[in-house]
């Protein structure tokens, strides 16, 4: 979807669908009211019928409006003006959403200044309808070879805004198609079955997002190569598939070299079995999503790219299947980790943090000024928080509160749990340094317990995104979160 920004007034604009905003108890909005003007009080009529109340997400389609120049005028709710809020607005352009998707038109018009939203300017509403219509958009019919759903009538978003402002807005609308690309490709890669999204294609595809670009780079790592450099923990892991691991590692550079870069380390476990410590058949098929950490990576590095921000930002993506194969690691194994420090695996079903661990140690030598990873890591953080946020612990105070802060920022929120010393001591083995679980209580925490043994070195957060990083059921789906988080993370430590 392409976006632009407009300043006519709205009873002359030209666009398809004028969006008219409507709040409890059917009051219209200030463009909604020149509008009227325009039409001799037909909105107001429409109102006085009772066929709008202004509910929040409410809708009402009004085709060949008289006197307006606009093909149609689509009344949307808001509710009650006093009870605005981020998460109202976003339910407010959903609903425009799926309203326009139902409709012919070609293009829509939007007037952000119509709604009063405290503490968010302009460009953040203009930011955020942008993401979300842009999100609408998404389709993921690559596997389907019947008829696909026909592609969405809607092309263009126009945002009339204030001249003022234009810059800020137009800052906002570039933003918002960078991140939305990148959610689309997360998206895309965690859709993809599990026997197309192979290590090897991850692979494929982060060299095909550097193919032509100047400030990016991949390198792809082997399991030979992974030996050498003494991965065992990482390597454990995918000794049970016939697919061979890969690391990859993207290396954005958009500030002199001799800037610390930011490092995202992404979860790839392209399918998640269990290995011998076998899961359970239930939904099992949405263990094809364990590699949505990497695709965030994936999509942020994307994102970055396309704005070709002025920072340095390296990505490291530990890709492999975790299969019960006749070679696979067995529960009492013991590994020795690119550290130096020895892993009981008393559960080859805790993988994430087994290639975590060597990739994290990994990321290590870039001097990062800070080291972000993503992961679907436990069940357990969905039994803690939902799947609304998604859950975040580390080494840092700064580093937790800047994301925390992002996450706000950006409507893509994560929550802290307490990442404290007392839950070490559920890691103790009596035959190598730890064991790779931590018992049934805080499985969330011990599982960030254990990558904290290999974060010493450099300023670390953790994000358990099982939660989050996909929707089951109907909508079943990859999200794209947390793109949005960590590009508005990387944003806002550009220097500007
Ligand atoms: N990929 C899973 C975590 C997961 C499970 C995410 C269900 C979303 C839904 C991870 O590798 C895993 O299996 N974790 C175990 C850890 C346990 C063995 C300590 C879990 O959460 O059960
Ligand atoms: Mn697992
Ligand atoms: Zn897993």
């Amino acid at each position: 979807m392409d976006f632009s920004l407009k300043h006519n007034a709205p009873e002359k604009s030209a666009s398809a669908c004028l969006i008219i905003t409507v709040s409890q108890p059917r009051k219209l909005s200030a463009s909604g009211q020149s509008v009227d003007k325009a039409c001799k009080g037909y909105l107001r009529e429409v109102l006085k019928n009772g066929d709008m109340e202004g509910k929040t997400g409410q809708t009402l389609m009004l085709p060949a409006v008289p006197g307006v120049t606009a093909q149609r005028i689509l009344l949307v709710g808001i509710g009650k003006d006093s009870e605005m809020n981020e998460g109202v607005y976003i339910r407010v352009v959903n609903a425009v959403a799926s309203a326009l998707a139902a409709s012919g038109a070609r293009d829509a018009e939007v007037f952000p200044a119509d709604i009063k939203l405290k503490g968010r300017d302009t460009a953040w509403k203009v930011r955020q309808a942008a993401l979300l219509l842009a999100n609408s958009e998404y389709r993921f019919e690559q596997c389907k070879s019947g008829k696909k759903q026909p592609p969405l009538k809607l092309r263009k978003a126009h945002f009339n805004v204030d001249r003022k402002q234009a810059a800020a807005a137009k800052t906002a609308l570039d933003e918002a198609a960078a991140i939305s690309a990148g959610m689309s490709l997360t998206r895309d890669l965690g859709n993809l079955p599990a026997n197309v999204c192979t290590p090897s294609y991850l692979a494929s595809q982060a060299k095909q997002l550097a193919k032509g670009e100047k400030r990016l780079r991949v390198t792809v790592l082997g399991e030979p190569e992974m030996k050498k450099l003494k991965m065992g923990s990482l390597l454990s892991v995918s000794a049970g598939s016939r697919q061979p691991a890969r690391l990859i590692v993207f290396e954005y550079r958009g500030a002199k070299a001799s800037e610390a870069p930011i490092a995202l380390v992404g979860k790839g476990v392209t399918f998640d079995t269990g290995g011998i410590s076998l899961k359970p058949g239930l939904a099992m098929d949405e263990m094809k999503f364990d590699m949505c950490g990497a695709a965030s990576v994936f999509g942020t590095i994307k994102a970055v790219n396309q704005m070709q921000l002025p920072i340095n930002v390296v990505g490291v993506v530990p890709a492999t299947e975790n299969m019960p194969g006749g070679l696979a690691t067995r529960p009492g194994d013991i590994v020795t980790s690119m550290s130096g420090q020895t892993i009981e695996i008393l559960n080859t079903d805790a993988e994430g943090r087994l290639i975590l661990c060597d990739a994290l140690t990994y990321a290590g030598k870039y001097k990062p000024r800070c080291v972000i990873d993503i992961a679907t890591l436990t069940g357990a953080v969905i039994v803690a928080l939902g799947k609304v946020p998604s859950g975040v612990m580390g080494n840092d105070r700064k580093l937790i509160d800047d994301l925390v802060g992002c996450g706000q920022q950006i409507y893509d929120r994560i929550w802290e749990l307490p990442l404290w010393d007392d839950y070490q001591d559920q890691l103790k083995s009596n035959f190598a340094d730890m064991a790779n679980i931590g018992g049934r209580d805080a499985g969330t925490i011990t599982a960030a317990c254990f990558l904290s043994r290999f974060t010493k070195d450099y300023k670390w957060a953790h994000l358990d995104i099982a939660g989050t990083a996909w929707k089951s059921g109907e909508e079943k789906g990859a999200t794209g979160r947390p793109v949005p988080l960590l590009t508005q993370y990387i944003l806002n430590q550009v220097k500007r």
